[in-house]
């Protein structure tokens, strides 16, 4: 992995744009935890033209005080674009067979949720999808620090996980500034409190795929949202 030295303003700016161009272009993923769950079908198709990626939260009530739906509800998922399943449960490595299998196109787990992250990334890997790993507001960067070469996604949380329409943690920003410090040269998804204002200073931080759940879903006009997002 390319490492460039911290503490010199401008140089992961400089070495981001020395990248593959279009894995830095600026990709939407709608979460639908926002959405209509009676009618999930046809809220995903109103969007799904104008957006990179669907965003499946599935939480259990357990790693976060939330309940939402398991593998086949996701199956049931009728979308063109894939789907980026976000775990927020515990024992994730009992179940990414079934969301394998459900047609997740990247299995995202929490770095807080499993003991061996290597291993679980291994076996998404194993199973024919990406993998991501996501970390909580109070969890640094050094703890999956030596898992980042595996990983096509990062999942930042700037929100604590469990519900939509909460407010944006600034504070969360510089992570995204270190995991491209540290030569991280995947996807680093944002994800919590996303609108067109806290999205232009994720996209600075070196971000490149933002999750909006009430501002898109929650909008008038889904479309002009999520164009919003693209600054
Ligand atoms: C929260 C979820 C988010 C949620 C974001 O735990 O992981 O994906 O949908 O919702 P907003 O965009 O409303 O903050
Ligand atoms: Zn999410």
């Amino acid at each position: 992995m390319r490492r460039i030295k911290r503490g010199m303003p401008g140089e992961w700016k400089q070495w981001m744009e020395s990248l593959n161009k279009k894995t830095m272009e600026v990709q939407i993923a709608p979460s639908i935890l926002s959405a209509d769950f009676g009618k999930l079908n046809e809220e995903i198709a109103e969007i799904e033209d104008y957006c990179e990626w669907i965003h499946v939260d599935v939480m259990d009530g357990h790693f976060v005080p939330n309940l939402t739906f398991g593998a086949p509800v996701v199956k049931c998922i009728k979308s063109k674009k894939p789907l980026d399943t976000h775990l927020m449960i515990a024992n994730p490595g009992d179940y990414i067979e079934d969301f394998a299998k459900a047609g997740s196109a990247r299995i995202v787990v929490h770095s807080e949720a499993v003991d061996d992250l290597p291993g679980i990334l291994k076996d998404i890997k194993a199973l024919g999808v990406e993998c991501g790993v996501s970390i909580k507001p109070k969890t640094p960067v050094s703890d999956i620090a030596d898992v980042l070469d595996m990983c096509d996604e990062v999942l930042v949380m700037t929100v604590e996980p469990g519900f939509g329409g909460q407010s944006f943690m600034a504070d969360m920003v510089p992570k995204i500034m270190e995991l491209r410090d540290l030569g991280f040269g995947g996807d680093i998804v944002i994800d919590g409190g996303i609108n067109a204002g806290t999205a232009r200073v994720c996209v600075a931080a070196g971000a490149n795929v933002l999750v909006a759940g009430s501002y898109i879903f929650g909008a008038e006009d889904r479309v002009k949202a999520i164009e919003s997002l693209r600054g």
